[in-house]
């Protein structure tokens, strides 16, 4: 314990633990994703779906448990992070000039944010049902839910917007979590990342798919 505690206590061992969580992370969104994508074979495909995940009963749970603990262990790591690089660096650099630094890399804090209200609002929206902006949830019915639910403008934008937010999340995340954990040496070419590349767009495409077929009439 003492050791495990020690470990987590360095920079190095909350880095460790943001990679391992977010590679879990990754491994949902890209199963989540294809499921979603039942949504395309209509009602029958997607609801038979449903209803076979939630028929494996304690599989799920155990499921359930470890993104929960991955997504709460990811996010607080980031959060000491934060504060320690903040602490060993009080004042700013006056000049800075990051080796590599995208787009993504800069909005991983904001993006993370972002998400993290996005699981939250998603959950309540699609497996509670306690908010229901089409005024009806089932939960027998997932397509209906999501057809019912993306015909509106302002839930199809909020899920657009936020799955941007994944993609340029994971583009970076899915680059720096194998870097993290040691599995991948330094890249000499620090810019070529073309592994991270396809799973941010797949998992982008394969997401915004969804909401952008129904609000545009193609899902219905
Ligand atoms: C456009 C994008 C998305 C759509 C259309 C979508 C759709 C859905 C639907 C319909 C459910 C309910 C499934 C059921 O009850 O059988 C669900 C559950 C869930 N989604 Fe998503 N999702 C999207 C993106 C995401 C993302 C990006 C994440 C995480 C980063 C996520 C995390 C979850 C979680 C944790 C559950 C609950 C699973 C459970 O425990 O039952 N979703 N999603």
């Amino acid at each position: 314990m003492g050791r495990l505690r020690k470990f987590y206590g360095s920079m190095v061992g909350k880095k460790v633990v943001m990679g391992v969580t977010g590679l879990i992370g990754i491994g949902f969104v890209i199963l989540h994703s294809l499921g979603n994508l039942l949504v395309f074979r209509g009602p029958e495909a997607i609801n038979s779906y449903s209803h076979f995940l939630k028929s494996t009963g304690e599989l799920l749970w155990t499921l359930r448990v470890v993104l929960f603990l991955a997504v709460i262990l990811h996010v607080v790591a980031a959060i000491q992070l934060t504060r320690q690089s903040r602490a060993a660096r009080p004042i700013g650099y006056t000049k800075r000039e990051a080796q590599v630094a995208t787009i993504a890399s800069r909005t991983m804090r904001w993006g993370g944010a972002l998400l993290l209200v996005f699981i939250v609002v998603h959950i309540l929206h699609f497996t509670t049902g306690n908010i229901r902006p089409a005024g009806v949830f089932s939960r027998e019915d997932v397509y209906a839910n999501v057809v019912t639910s993306f015909r509106i403008w302002w839930v199809t934008l909020f899920y657009v917007v936020a799955m941007v937010a994944l993609g340029l999340h994971l583009f970076h995340g899915a680059w720096s979590s194998v870097r993290s954990i040691g599995v991948s040496p330094p890249s000499p070419q620090p810019l070529h990342r073309r592994l991270s590349l396809v799973i941010a767009v797949f998992v982008w495409a394969a997401f915004t798919a969804v909401p952008v077929a129904v609000f545009s009439g193609i899902v219905r």
